[in-house]
C-alpha cells in the first residue's frame, strides 16, 4: 500500500490506463475489460484490474492537475512497478484545426508548472512521450481510420483566469491544445525510465467557445479509448 493507493503490490498490471475521472476508471472497467476487479479505492480514486483481448491491464482515475496526477503516477511507477502509463483525457482545443470532438496526441507538452523545472536543475525539462508508443498509436489510428492529430500541447495549472498573454503565444506556436497533466506524466516517466503517452479529446474550444454534450464527449471518448487500448495492448 502507499499513502493514496490501497491495492497490494502485484494488484496493477504493467500498463495502466488513466482518465482524470476516477468513475471514467469505472466506465472503462465495465466496458471494455473482462473480470475486472476494483483494486484500489483510497478518496473514490478508483483503480481496477482486468483483461482486454487476454492481455491484463489496468485502469485508474489521476485526478485534476499536476500535483494529483504526480502523486499517483509516481506511486503507481516506483511501488507498483508500472511499466507503461496511457492518459485519457480531455483538452481544451487552442489551434483552428483542433476542433471539438476531435483526438489528438501529445507528442511534446509544455507547462506552466513549476515541477519540471524542480526537478531538471532549474531549467525546462523537455516532456515528450516513448516514441515507439507514439509511432504505434499512429499506426493503430491509421488502421481504425481515425483521423488523429499529433502535436504539442500545453499543461496549464490554471482551469480559470489563465495569464492573458499566455493564449496568444500558444496559437503563435501553433499549441494544439491545453490541459493539465501530461507535462508531469512526461517528465516522471522520463525520470523513472518507463514509457507514457497522452491521448487527449477536445471537449471544449478556448478560442472559439464551442462545447461539447456529454453524449458527445462520450462518443469522442469511446474512439479514443479505443484508440488506447489497440496501442497498449
Ligand atoms: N481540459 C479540458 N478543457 C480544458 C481547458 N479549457 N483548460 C484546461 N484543461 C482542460
Amino acid at each position: 500500500m502507499t499513502p493514496h493507493i490501497n491495492a497490494k503490490q502485484g494488484d496493477f498490471a504493467d500498463i495502466v490506463f488513466m482518465p482524470g475521472d476516477p468513475l471514467r476508471a469505472k466506465y472503462i472497467a465495465d466496458n471494455y475489460l473482462t473480470d475486472a476487479k476494483l483494486i484500489t479505492d483510497v478518496r473514490n480514486m478508483f483503480g481496477y484490474t482486468g483483461y482486454f483481448e487476454g492481455k491484463q491491464v489496468s485502469v485508474m482515475g489521476h485526478g485534476m492537475g499536476v500535483p494529483s496526477v504526480s502523486i499517483y503516477v509516481h506511486e503507481l511507477i516506483t511501488h507498483y512497478n508500472v511499466k507503461t502509463i496511457i492518459r485519457v483525457g480531455s483538452a481544451g482545443g487552442i489551434a483552428e484545426d483542433a476542433k471539438v470532438r476531435d483526438i489528438i496526441v501529445a507528442t511534446g507538452a509544455g507547462t506552466a508548472s513549476a515541477t519540471n523545472r524542480a526537478k531538471f536543475a532549474g531549467y525546462d525539462c523537455p516532456a515528450t512521450p516513448d516514441f515507439a508508443l507514439a509511432i504505434r498509436c499512429h499506426e493503430k489510428a491509421n488502421e481504425l481510420g481515425l483521423d488523429v492529430k499529433f502535436g504539442n500541447v500545453f499543461t496549464n495549472d490554471l482551469f480559470y483566469g489563465c495569464d492573458k498573454n499566455l493564449i496568444p503565444a500558444l496559437q503563435k506556436m501553433n499549441i494544439l491544445a491545453v490541459e493539465m497533466e501530461t507535462a508531469a506524466l512526461y517528465t516522471l516517466a522520463m525520470e523513472h525510465k518507463i514509457k507514457a503517452l497522452s491521448i487527449l479529446t477536445i471537449s471544449d474550444h478556448v478560442i472559439t467557445g464551442e462545447e461539447t454534450s456529454s453524449e458527445e464527449r462520450q462518443n469522442g471518448f469511446n474512439d479514443m479509448m479505443k484508440l488506447a487500448l489497440a496501442t497498449g495492448c
